[in-house]
């Protein structure tokens, strides 16, 4: 395709496909669609100034090509820069209501009141997290650049993806009550969580028969349980939007975060925070504190590849990565939107939920009656070598190209030659080099 093109033409066909795409309420790339849109629609499309123009040109383009009027609104982000150390708390943790100060992942709720004031019947907008519920469509905008947007990522055949989903969710939804959970990483994470019956009692959208589209829980959302098992130790250089870090090990007992060592500025950082909510009981939480372990989510597009400007905020930093297929973010503190959220913001208590990513995991799942599933190993969704998936994979080609993986993170010693030891000195220093 030639990016000479200028108004997003080159963009056109990637815009095209999403516009065509079955719709879903998700912000996962590749499972993203605006499908739809009928002629006379009319359609909000909100994006900020870190968003690259040509991205938002295409995706209005064809919408129109559809016979939709679409009006584009470009809020301002502030300035782009490089990230610090501090950008994962700013965008995730917060004191007060988040329709107050909304963070990073919520939509802007003057944005979301106009489409639903102007009677819209679309609203596209949002980087990541949930969508809240609306009257009228509302479907993410997470692609803030072009190599973002015309990937293989954002066309990777749906059919495909939801079945990589469904074969890696099915053992964890039917055969994991009363199960048990173990997570290791080369970067040092090691825990291990019994998945207790009670998980599975109320089904949802994020923890249920239907898989969390590119998001699979492997360890059960909030309320955390009386008798929550998680235990061990999560370490990583990376979270989701912050400049990474020397390595932190965040030491995790019966689901609660007991100690954070290391981690530089962004360790000492959580250690306030840490301190901050020591005596606080939140209503999701079976004890005092904030940050229990609750999101050990696995990305599962295979296509995903680390941005280029990825020093940058406008890269949409590691977030975007935690899409593709094997990462797992593990994220401890409260539920996105969780009622333990809105209660903590009416009493203006901290809340929110921090993240570490583990690049190359090994998770396996021993079930009630004895059989074990290696669902990620050493990195690799192995839901991707299934032979339905496969199968299904030679109708788009050669299935070992087709469900390679387009990007490996980088990590010295560990899938790159070099030493993790020089690595964990300076991790920003080796990856904002490449
Ligand atoms: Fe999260």
């Amino acid at each position: 395709m030639c990016d000479g093109a200028g108004g997003g033409e080159s963009l056109l066909p990637y815009a095209r496909y999403i516009v065509s795409e079955p719709e879903i309420r998700r912000t996962a790339a590749g499972f993203i669609g605006y499908g739809r849109t009928r002629p006379g629609d009319r359609v909000l499309l909100a994006a900020d100034t870190h968003f690259d123009p040509e991205v938002v040109e295409a995706t209005a383009k064809a919408f129109r090509e559809r016979g939709a009027r679409v009006d584009v609104i470009v809020t301002d982000a502030g300035p782009d820069r490089e990230f610090d150390d501090l950008d994962e708390l700013r965008a995730a943790i917060r004191r007060r209501p988040w329709r107050e100060e909304p963070r990073r992942w919520e939509g802007i709720p003057w944005v979301q009141e106009l489409a639903a004031r102007e009677g819209y019947d679309l609203l596209v907008h949002g980087k990541g997290g949930g969508i809240p519920p609306t009257k009228h469509r509302y479907e993410a905008f997470p692609w803030l650049r072009k190599e973002h947007f015309a990937s293989r990522a954002t066309v990777f055949p749906r059919d495909l993806h939801t079945l990589v989903n469904e074969r890696a969710w099915r053992p964890i939804w039917e055969e994991g009550p009363g199960g048990r959970m173990h997570l290791t990483d080369p970067e040092g994470t090691e825990v291990t969580w019994d998945m207790w019956p009670e998980y599975f009692d109320h089904p949802s959208a994020m923890f249920g028969p239907v898989p969390r589209w590119n998001h699979l829980m492997s360890h059960p959302p909030t309320p955390i349980s009386e008798r929550e098992s998680a235990s061990g130790t999560v370490r990583g250089t990376t979270n989701h939007f912050g400049r990474p870090f020397v390595p932190i090990t965040v030491t995790v007992e019966k689901g609660r975060v007991e100690h954070v060592e290391g981690g530089g500025v962004y360790g000492d950082a959580w250690r306030e925070l840490l301190a901050e909510a020591r005596d606080i009981t939140y209503p999701c939480f079976p004890r005092p504190g904030l940050f229990w372990l609750w999101e050990i989510a696995i990305g599962t597009n295979p296509k995903i590849v680390r941005a280029s400007n990825i020093r940058y905020l406008s890269s949409g930093g590691f977030e975007w990565e935690r899409r593709r297929s094997g990462i797992v973010h593990l994220g401890m503190g409260t539920q996105w939107r969780g009622p333990e959220e809105k209660w903590a913001g009416e009493n203006h208590l901290v809340y929110g939920h921090l993240h570490v990513h583990c690049m190359a995991a090994t998770l396996v799942l021993e079930t009630a009656k004895g059989k074990s599933y290696t669902i990620l190993d050493k990195g690799r969704l192995t839901s991707l070598d299934d032979g339905e998936v496969r199968d299904c994979a030679a109708k788009y080609g050669d299935p070992d190209r087709v469900l390679a993986e387009d990007w490996v993170p980088p990590i010295p010693g560990i899938t790159v030659p070099g030493a993790y030891e020089d690595y964990a000195k300076d991790p920003a220093g080796f990856i904002y080099s490449r």
